[in-house]
């Protein structure tokens, strides 16, 4: 199978807009690992991520994968040998789970049965019952669908395995299933992961080694968790562990925080206000006819460019919800404001990070 280290040599990302996604990037992901890129939203993770299978394509620099630049191997190729799997399951609808998986296998050329016999295999490997291999994604709950998704990645048996944002979308508990599964699987399957999270607490739990990006794509540190939570090589670093560290106790805490307007669009490009008056801003929060939010556009782009970087974000905020799912919606919104909904997921307002790192500072300054 060779090695499959994944390497990257002064690597840039520019987009036609003039956006500088990623900045200088040099890094070695040893093979068999599982490395973990993270930090705060729109600090070039994805983009990173997806050089490495050439959905993008890098401005300058070279990405190798076992000491072979991945511009000189042909794309469907390259994409056989790394499973990819995305924050939103990516299913198709109108084919059952063992279908969805088999998509691969049997276009490499799998018999039916056989592609069934792996995909029914792969269930149980990623913790479903066999018998849920006829259903439907929209039959199966968000964490089953992440789990077929990762079924689905490690169909092909691919060397190397791509996640971004894998268990965002999801709520914590199963969250916490589905990380104990991913380590679980990391030592039964010798393959090179990465893995992409804005979540801190998860890239200690879940990397061998840790790489945290900063704004405008810039590597602040590559290192182990330990060296990152004991040594951060800069204020940067150091502040983004620290307030992770410091919401953890938060999980448990709730707090009203209050609800701000949002400027919105929907799919005819009628515009309303959300929630009361939306403040100044850049973003316009593009919503469905059901009223649930799709993701975000700025004035300056057009939603066609923005489709995959902007989506809404995994976390969303449920008012009533912790201050952990408070501050996870803000984190991981690319405009920085928390998407508050209801029950039915439909839009009710956002929430500024202003409010709520002061309603942080309110139940930290009554435990005093
Ligand atoms: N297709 C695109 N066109 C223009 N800008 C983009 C595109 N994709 C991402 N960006 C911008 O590049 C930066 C990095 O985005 P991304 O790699 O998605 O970051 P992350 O995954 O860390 O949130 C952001 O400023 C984002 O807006
Ligand atoms: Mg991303």
């Amino acid at each position: 199978m060779g090695n499959h280290a994944i390497s990257f040599r002064e690597v840039r990302k520019t987009y036609p807009d003039g956006t500088t996604a990623v900045d200088d990037l040099t890094l070695d992901v040893p093979e068999g690992s599982l490395t973990v890129f993270v930090g705060p939203s729109g600090c070039g993770k994805t983009t990173s991520l997806r050089m490495i299978n050439r959905m993008v394509e890098p401005t300058a620099g070279t990405v190798e994968v076992n000491g072979q630049d991945v511009s000189t191997v042909p794309e469907a190729q390259l994409r056989r040998s790394m499973g990819y799997v995305m924050q939103a399951s990516g299913l198709l609808p109108h084919r059952t789970v063992v279908e969805n998986i088999s998509t691969v296998p049997r276009l490499l050329g799998q018999s039916k049965r056989a592609a069934r016999e792996r995909a029914e295999e792969l269930l149980e490997t990623i913790g479903l019952d066999r018998g849920l291999g006829g259903r439907y994604p929209s039959q199966l709950s968000g964490g089953q669908q992440q789990r077929v998704g990762v079924a689905r990645a490690l169909a092909a048996d691919p060397p190397v395995l791509l996640m971004d944002e894998p268990f965002s979308a999801v709520d914590p508990v199963v969250r916490a299933d589905l990380q104990r599964e991913l380590l679980d699987l990391k030592q039964r399957l010798n393959k090179t992961i990465v893995f992409v999270t804005h979540d801190m607490d998860e890239a200690v739990l879940l990397g061998d080694r840790v790489a945290v990006f900063a704004r405008g794509g810039r590597l602040a540190q590559y290192a182990s968790p330990e060296k990152i939570l004991r040594e951060p090589a800069d204020q940067f670093v150091s502040d983004f562990v620290g307030r992770d560290r410091g919401f953890r106790a938060l999980s448990f805490d709730t707090h009203d925080i209050p609800l701000s307007g949002v400027l919105t669009v929907d799919g005819q490009g009628h515009t309303a206000e959300v929630g009361g008056p939306a403040g100044v801003t850049d973003w316009v929060l593009e919503v469905n006819s059901a009223g649930q939010p799709v993701g975000w556009v700025t004035s300056t782009q057009s939603a066609e460019i923005t489709d995959q970087a902007h989506r809404v974000g995994g976390s969303l905020h449920h008012p009533g919800g912790s201050l952990r799912s408070a501050l996870d919606a803000a984190l991981s919104s690319p405009s920085g404001l928390a998407v508050a909904v209801d029950d039915d997921g439909r839009l009710l307002g956002v929430l500024r990070p202003q409010d709520v790192l002061e309603a942080i500072d309110k139940v930290r300054e009554s435990r005093q």
